[in-house]
């Protein structure tokens, strides 16, 4: 059973499930197993994973985060778009508040700080989020963001970079999507347990997984790996194991060993 942790204000499941594709029937296998915390999205079926959870019994068995940016109506982040979008995520979801708001995607403009204050003054958002959002933007707005979502799997670690040390340093909550890079990772490494290996590598660097499984099986298995355990030393082995080959610019020169000697010398 999925046990509840403290994530802001919010009592949370370990797992988030991923509502991309979604059915009542892997919704309702979730709640069985403990599970409250769900990532939506109005682009996500085309608006029909929204539908799905706002049909779905009481409002307050679930933690919704739904997005905003990318809806196929009212796309981007202008006033206007993110209005009206919330507001059909709201008449979808058969609620009065979404506990998350995501930026899904951030669409190069500034101006939407006010329109999300606005949002949370009026009770109808709880708390803001940012997906596909550059570290640089996040932090102008760092008082405003409370969770940041990143792709992050032993393919793409590229989010070590800048938006992991970022929110770590700035106290945001970290939430881990596509952990299984989209189930490439169950073929790259298949003559290892992944899903087990996945969940120990994200609990060990406190990101909360965002699974997506349309099988019962799947997602029970996901749940028992996530609360075992295993030897730290295999997870450094892991982590050293899947580091990046491509390191981005300016951790390329601060990393270089030069510069690493040279720093080494500073009195
Ligand atoms: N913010 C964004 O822009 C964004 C973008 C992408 C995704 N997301 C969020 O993240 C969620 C998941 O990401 P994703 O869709 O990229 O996929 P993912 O989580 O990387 O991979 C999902 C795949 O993993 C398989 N899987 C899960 N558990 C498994 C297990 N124990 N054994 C074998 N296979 C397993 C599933 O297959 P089965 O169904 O057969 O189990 C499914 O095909 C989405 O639903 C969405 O909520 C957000």
């Amino acid at each position: 059973m999925l046990k509840k942790r403290k994530l802001l204000n919010f009592e949370v499941s370990d797992l988030c499930l991923g509502c991309s594709v979604l059915n009542p029937k892997n919704l309702k296998s979730f709640l069985d197993l403990g599970g409250n915390f769900l990532d939506t999205s109005p682009l996500y079926q085309d608006g029909e994973s929204e539908k799905i959870i706002g049909k779905f019994g009481n409002r307050n068995d679930f933690i919704i985060g739904t997005k905003v940016g990318l809806d196929s109506s009212c796309s981007g982040l202008s006033t206007t778009s993110i209005l009206k979008s919330v507001d059909n995520s709201l008449k979808r979801l058969k609620t009065d508040y979404i506990d998350i708001l995501w930026i899904h995607v951030w669409d190069g403009t500034l101006e939407f700080a006010c329109i999300f204050e606005n949002l949370l003054k009026s009770g109808k958002v709880k708390a803001v989020g940012a997906s596909n959002t550059p570290a640089w933007v996040i932090s102008m707005y760092k008082d405003l963001f409370k969770f940041v979502q990143i792709e992050y799997n032993f393919n793409n670690r590229s989010s070590e970079f800048e938006l992991i040390p970022m929110a770590n340093k700035l106290n945001l909550n970290l939430v881990g999507r596509s952990i299984f890079d989209k189930g490439l990772v169950f073929n790259n490494f298949s003559f290892l347990d992944v899903s087990l290996l996945t969940l120990q590598w994200l609990k060990n660097k406190n990101i909360l997984p965002i699974v997506r499984t349309g099988s019962k099986q799947n997602l029970i298995k996901n749940v028992n790996n996530y609360y075992k355990d295993i030897h730290p030393s295999f997870l450094s082995f892991l982590d050293k194991g899947t580091k990046p080959d491509t390191i981005i610019h300016p951790h390329n020169v601060i990393n270089s060993v030069t510069v690493q000697r040279i720093l080494k010398n500073i009195k």
